[in-house]
């Protein structure tokens, strides 16, 4: 069973996401946050760009990867996948709990059996989904009670850690107990822009509401001094 490592520092818990179009860009950053950042996450843009090519320099460099491809396709081909990425050696992976309890199973036991398989979280609604896109497609029930289904089969096809939003953490947290491993996006430090985000947190309210990480993109990538905005963001979460 997945379980929340307590008694992390504030540095263990922020994730800094590397939504870039190439690998040199990314690289830039990471050189600049080296020594104040230890995760980063790796998503669509980036690893369609480089491949596995950037989670090996990321690994040399030593630090700790989320590869976010939010998975959804068939069981079989979702759980080859899952096996795939468990060899290149990342911490922390997405599958989409709308591929249903057959798909979330066969995910969780591609894991089976390795030494030190990465920690799947199911990612339920997404952010963009508000009510009018969610009945689009076929989804009645509010976002929360939507949520609260997925997060519910995605406990009981034996995966306890869920990408949410900081609206939807404090619920999350309720669900799970101390064991869940919940990842909050969205995260905006004091008096800073939101962006197109819309469900927002400080670092050190997400932190109060239960989140066990932190995925931080533009205010630590395009400031000014990336390394700043780091640090200040992991005193806010130390505060918290
Ligand atoms: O720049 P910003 O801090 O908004 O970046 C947040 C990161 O978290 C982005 O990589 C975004 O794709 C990701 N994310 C999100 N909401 C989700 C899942 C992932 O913002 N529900």
């Amino acid at each position: 069973m997945q379980t929340q490592k307590n008694n992390l520092s504030a540095r263990d818990r922020l994730i800094v996401a590397l939504d870039f179009p190439d690998a040199a860009s990314a690289l830039q950053l990471v050189g600049q946050l080296d020594g104040t950042v230890r995760w980063f996450k790796v998503g669509l843009e980036l690893f369609i760009a480089t491949g596995p090519s950037i989670l090996e320099e990321l690994r040399r460099r030593g630090h700790s990867i989320f590869l976010d491809l939010k998975l959804h396709d068939i069981p079989n081909t979702v759980a080859a996948a899952v096996r795939t990425a468990a060899s290149l050696g990342v911490d922390l992976l997405t599958v989409h709990a709308f591929g249903g309890p057959a798909m979330l199973t066969a995910a969780r036991d591609a894991l089976a059996g390795l030494d030190s398989p990465p920690q799947l979280l199911a990612v339920t609604v997404l952010t963009s989904m508000d009510q009018p896109q969610l009945a689009a497609i076929g989804a009645a029930s509010p976002p929360a009670a939507q949520v609260e289904l997925l997060a519910r089969l995605g406990l009981a096809s034996g995966i306890n850690g869920f990408v949410c939003s900081a609206e939807e953490v404090a619920n999350l947290r309720a669900l799970t107990g101390p064991a869940g491993l919940l990842v909050t996006p969205g995260i905006r430090p004091a008096g800073s822009a939101a962006g197109d985000q819309k469900r927002i947190a400080t670092p050190a309210g997400a932190l109060r509401n239960g989140a066990s990480y932190l995925v931080v993109g533009r205010p630590i990538t395009q400031a000014a001094n990336p390394a700043a905005a780091a640090t200040a963001i992991l005193n806010e979460m130390e505060q918290g």
